[in-house]
């Protein structure tokens, strides 16, 4: 989410694990810093480009330096030799435009938005605040998203269906104000606000179907569903039945009610769909005086609480808690309040069953949806995993998205079976390779190498840690904890994991972190490092901004296996302004073309194996609006070895030296697409053609006051009501939607070419 709005930069590790490479030596060499970049076709390209915005849908001009395109096969049989793939767009320019921007010779447009019915009996959404009946309506803040191929019936997944399929994706939070007509209302909460906002959040599963031509959603469709903070999921893996899980709703700690602030997604290797919970902690109230009712400060329960950032006395972010005695909404208030032991008579434990990856099966509505335990209960942003090499366990990668929380990645028990990416049944599959493995944080070393280090009370560490973990659910419950003892290295705030289906690396975005510091003044700050290198040159002070643009990190497995624990790693990008710093900010050499800040959303087609990469950005937007690039990165270890300098208050200087991926080229990486007004761009996936992509833009306008509500001109953005999309038009209230992109030749988005990496 957006980083202006505070939802997601929050921190709570306020341990004292050390930063890796503090200081080093200012002899190291410095020459490769000042090398000369190398050339881009900057603004000759720029010159030429016209701005197309979304749904215009009639620019059929070719991109003007593509190849001719290749036929398709079933016109020219002919056998054509594989070309290697090449960008063949002309990069879009960073603009201010309240709508899509793409390429010439693409089109964008918006297919589903906030409030679009799901059920052919659900209203037209009207758009002004009146409408309800959430449960049967897309949600707010699209974020994460994957595609689900059906058969040309409808009837069955086909994995290969480019024409017809499900998107599965994430409503992340809300942009409150637009859901009522007048805007929120204060505390106590009317019980007809909360049961909007309520069901506004979760996962949406929607069929999409080609009709003439063109993707559109299918509101009548039976697959159609919303899965929402109401709906019964199972828990399952380690924590099940655990005595931190027993709540008032399950007293056998086997189910959760409900999933919220869904984030980033994964999409499994037998066809289901994961969903990240991210910031749920906020939805949660702790009454001033909850520390003494648990029994006092050093309570586990309060250790826990605070370490996941909830303190007593912290309020919850939209107080449904005070929309009446109804267990739905008092659910939200988690002080202790009643007088079992165990829990089972109030929401003492609540939190407890929120923070994890959550498997859906998109397909098929009545299996029970499960929270996978196994996987650690942090800030999850996605769940990516490695390359599938039979007879092998598989690796799930995964980012806790606060400021200086950790990496982690899951190993199954179960080695893959090429039999199961086509299985009789899903979610018992996700059961064999989700419920039971092992858990690792990482620890990055400043040579270059780095180690997975397995949370588990065997590790001497964790037995000794000041928190004292009872069993291995306590250990998956409390992730951060465990971490904190085995010393794991502090990020720049984990979002997407990806990996390259080319190369097996994985990728992960950093965004940005306000309190990553040349001189630390608090245990909150975390100083320089060799993996996060970066704080604002011109401030050099603890109180300077920070890492503002972020960073994208790339680790190589040992031996390429999933399941080693050593690593090598480097930094594929760093995110900066054109005509920033070359030595201390641009350390990247990105241009006019590709120049971009915070990064977040990441993804790699398994059709071309090209990155997508996403940004959620607050420092940029003076000049552009969010983004999305489309890159093809290289290996660990093929840049250089540059040392950062850093003046301190006193006068003295301190060095990093840092690792940085070989420096993109207008041939490696191009700007895509800019957003409309005050948005993020977040999600991204393909029909399996590669052909057509879908790409959620979340939150346009967001940054409104109910004082300015009454009058559309102080809307930040109309989007997409200003492009044609529903009710309001050039007024409309904003919202947040997915939007399908294609290329008017037809052809592989963003590339040329016919060597790729995937045919299904
Ligand atoms: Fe929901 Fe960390 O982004
Ligand atoms: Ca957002
Ligand atoms: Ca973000
Ligand atoms: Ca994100």
């Amino acid at each position: 989410m957006n980083s202006n709005h505070g939802h997601d930069a929050e921190d709570f590790n306020t341990s004292s694990n050390p930063s890796l490479n503090d200081v080093l030596d200012a002899r190291l060499s410095r020459r490769n810093v000042l090398r000369v970049s190398m050339g881009t076709a900057g603004t000759a390209v720029l010159g030429t480009l016209s701005l197309s915005a979304c749904g215009g849908g009639s620019d059929d001009t070719p991109v003007a330096a593509a190849p001719a395109p290749v036929a398709p096969a079933s016109v020219a049989p002919a056998p054509v030799a594989p070309r290697p793939l090449s960008l063949s767009f002309a990069a879009v320019a960073k603009n201010l435009t309240d709508l899509v921007t793409v390429p010439t010779g693409y089109t964008a447009a918006p297919i589903f938005a906030l409030g679009d019915p799901l059920t052919a009996a659900t209203p037209a959404y009207r758009n002004d605040g009146t409408d309800t009946d959430f449960e049967n309506r897309a949600g707010d803040h699209h974020d994460g998203i994957e595609y689900f191929g059906l058969n040309a019936a409808g009837t069955a997944r086909d994995v290969a269906g480019s024409e017809r399929g499900l998107l599965a994706m994430n409503h992340e939070a809300l942009t409150d104000q637009f859901l009522h007509a007048n805007g929120t209302t204060a505390n106590p909460r009317p019980a007809a606000e909360a049961d909007k906002e309520i069901p506004a959040h979760g996962v949406s599963i929607v069929e999409v179907r080609k009709v003439a031509g063109k993707f559109a959603y299918q509101s009548d469709s039976s697959f159609n569903r919303r899965v929402t903070p109401l709906t019964p999921i199972q828990i399952n893996g380690p924590v099940r039945g655990n005595a931190l899980v027993k709540t008032k709703f399950s007293s056998s700690g086997n189910d959760a009610r409900g999933t919220v602030n869904n984030c980033g997604t994964g999409y499994t290797p037998w066809g289901t769909f994961l969903t990240a919970e991210e910031n749920w902690n906020g939805y949660f109230t702790r009454v001033a005086t909850d520390d003494a009712a648990r029994g006092g400060a050093t309570a586990r329960s309060v250790v826990s609480l605070i370490r996941y950032g909830r303190p007593q006395g912290a309020a919850s972010r939209h107080g449904w808690e005070t929309a009446g005695s109804a267990d739905r909404y008092d659910r939200f208030n988690i002080s202790q309040r009643g007088s079992s032991t165990d829990g089972t008579d109030d929401y003492r434990n609540e939190l407890n069953t929120f923070g994890y990856i959550v498997e859906i099966d998109p397909y098929d509505r009545n299996v029970a949806i499960r929270k996978r335990t196994a996987l650690g209960r942090f800030a999850h942003e996605s769940a990516s995993y490695s390359r599938l090499i039979a007879g092998k366990p598989l690796a799930v990668y995964m980012g806790d998205d606060s400021r200086g929380e950790y990496m982690y990645k899951f190993v199954t028990a179960a080695n893959w079976d090429a039999a199961d990416a086509s299985p009789a049944n899903r979610i018992t599959t996700g059961d064999k390779y989700l419920d039971n493995g092992k858990l690792y944080v990482a620890k990055f070393a400043s040579d270059g190498s780095g180690q997975w280090i397995e949370l588990t009370l065997g590790n001497a560490a964790i037995a000794a840690a000041s928190y004292k973990f009872v069993d291995q659910a306590d250990v998956l419950v409390n992730a951060r904890l465990a971490a904190d003892a085995v010393g794991a290295t502090r990020m720049d705030r984990p979002e997407w994991s990806a990996v390259d289906p080319k190369t097996g690396e994985i990728y992960y975005t950093l965004t940005n972190n306000s309190n990553r510091k040349v001189e630390p003044s608090s245990s909150a700050q975390q100083g320089l490092d060799a993996a996060n290198p970066r704080s604002y040159t011109d401030a050099p002070t603890a109180t300077a901004p920070g890492n503002v643009n972020g960073h994208i990190v790339r680790l190589k497995e040992s031996g390429g296996e999933s399941a080693a624990t050593a690593f090598t790693w480097d930094i594929y990008l760093f995110g900066a302004e054109a005509g920033a710093d070359a030595a201390k900010v641009n350390l990247s050499s990105l241009t006019a073309d590709n120049d971009m800040s915070s990064p977040d959303g990441l993804w790699f087609s398994p059709k071309t194996g090209l990155v997508f990469i996403q940004t959620d950005d607050g420092a940029f937007t003076d000049v552009t609006n969010c983004m999305m690039l489309i890159g093809m990165p290289g290996t660990v270890g093929d840049g250089t070895t540059p040392t950062l300098s850093y003046t301190k208050t006193d006068g003295s200087t301190v060095t990093v030296q840092t690792r940085v991926g070989a420096k993109p080229t207008a041939a490696t990486l191009r700007r895509f697409l800019v957003g409309p007004n005050d948005c993020e761009i977040t999600g991204i996936t393909e029909t399996p053609d590669g052909k057509t992509i879908f790409v959620n833009i979340q939150h346009p306008g967001e940054a409104i006051s109910k004082a300015n509500l009454a009058d559309p001109a102080k809307y930040l953005s109309h989007w997409p009501g200003n492009a044609g999309y529903g009710a309001g038009g050039s007024n409309a209230r904003p919202r947040s939607a997915t939007i399908v992109i294609t290329r008017n030749d037809g052809g592989l988005i963003g590339v040329d070419g016919t060597a790729v990496l995937n045919s299904y």
